[in-house]
C-alpha cells in the first residue's frame, strides 16, 4: 500500500469516525472519490511530498494516480482531511531552515478544526509550544484561550497557527524569545497560506505586527492598523494585539481595545453577541 494510499485512508477513517461521534449516520460522496478510494494498486509516480512546493502545482503532475489527485484538489471534506494531513506530513518533516530543524524540539503546525470560520494567527512558537507542540500552550496562550472562550467559542472551535512553525533559534541564551527573520518567514510562509487556502476561514485574526508582516507584508505598527478590517487574499482580516503584549499591558483600556476588535470579528461572523459581552472591559 502506497504511503500516499494510507495516508488518505488515515485521513478518511479519522474523518468518518468524528462525523459518526457527532451523530452524523449518512455521507454524500462524490464517485470520483469512491472510485480514487477503491485504487489502493494505483501507481504511485508523484514526487515525494518533501518536494512539493505547493498543492495546486502539484496538481499539475498528469503522471499520478487518482488518490493523489483527490488529495491536491480537495473537493469532498474527506479530501480536504487528506490535503491537509499531507500537508501538515510535509510540514513535520521541513528541514528548511536547518538551524531551526537543528534546534526544534517539534514543528509546531497548528490546531483545531480545519473547518473552523475564525483562524487566529501569531508569530511563532516559544519554549512551552516547541516542547508540546501545539500553538498558544503558554502564558500568551492561556490569554488567547480565554479571549477565545470570552466569545462563547472553544479552542476546538477556531484553528490557530503560526507564521513560523518552528521556535526562533536563540544560540548561547538559556531564555527568551527572539522574532522571525524576514528569510524564516519567507521559507516558511507557503505551509501557512496552504493551511488558509484549505481552511478557508471567513475571518483571520492576525496577532501582533509579525502576523500581520507575514500575512500583508510590511505597513504600519500594531497600533495603527489594529482594530481596521484588512483583507488576506479576499478574506477579511482583523489585526488586533498579540496577547503577550496584552500580559505586559494590563490596562482596562488596551484590554478593551482587544475585546473590541472580537466583538468586530465576532459581528462579521454573525454570532450572538449578548449585552453582558458588550460590556466587557468598559469602565464602571
Ligand atoms: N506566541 C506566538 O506568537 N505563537 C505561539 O504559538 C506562542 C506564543
Amino acid at each position: 500500500m502506497s504511503e500516499s494510499y494510507r495516508q488518505l485512508l488515515d485521513a478518511t477513517i479519522q474523518h468518518v469516525e468524528g462525523l459518526k461521534a457527532r451523530g452524523v449516520r449518512h455521507l454524500a460522496v462524490a464517485p470520483e472519490t469512491l472510485r480514487a478510494l477503491a485504487a489502493p494498486a494505483a501507481r504511485n509516480t508523484a514526487p515525494p511530498p518533501e518536494s512539493r512546493s505547493h498543492l495546486t502545482s502539484a496538481a499539475t503532475n498528469t503522471d499520478s494516480p487518482p488518490v493523489q489527485s483527490a488529495i491536491r484538489n480537495p473537493q469532498s471534506a474527506i479530501e480536504k482531511a487528506a490535503a491537509f494531513a499531507e500537508l501538515q506530513k510535509r510540514a513535520l518533516a521541513c528541514v528548511k531552515c536547518p538551524h531551526l530543524a537543528s534546534s526544534r524540539k517539534s514543528v509546531v503546525f497548528g490546531v483545531g478544526s480545519i473547518d473552523a470560520q475564525l483562524m487566529f494567527v501569531g508569530e511563532a512558537p516559544g519554549a512551552d509550544e516547541d516542547e508540546q507542540g501545539e500553538p498558544f500552550v503558554g502564558a500568551a496562550g492561556q490569554l488567547l484561550t480565554k479571549i477565545i472562550q470570552a466569545t462563547g467559542l472553544s479552542r476546538a472551535d477556531v484553528y490557530i497557527a503560526n507564521i513560523l512553525k518552528c521556535r526562533p533559534d536563540t544560540p548561547g541564551q538559556s531564555a527568551g524569545n527572539r522574532k522571525p527573520t524576514t528569510d524564516e518567514m519567507q521559507t516558511c510562509i507557503p505551509y501557512l497560506h496552504e493551511q488558509i487556502d484549505l481552511i478557508r476561514p471567513k475571518v483571520i485574526v492576525a496577532l501582533g505586527a509579525t502576523a500581520v508582516e507575514g500575512l500583508l507584508g510590511k505597513t504600519v505598527g500594531i497600533t495603527r492598523l489594529r482594530g481596521n478590517w484588512r483583507e488576506y487574499r479576499g478574506t477579511p482580516l482583523m489585526p488586533t494585539y498579540h496577547p503577550a503584549y496584552l500580559l505586559r499591558n494590563q490596562s482596562l483600556a488596551t484590554k478593551r481595545e482587544v475585546w473590541e476588535d472580537m466583538l468586530a470579528v465576532m459581528e462579521k461572523l454573525g454570532m450572538p453577541i449578548s449585552e453582558k459581552q458588550r460590556n466587557f472591559f468598559l469602565k464602571g
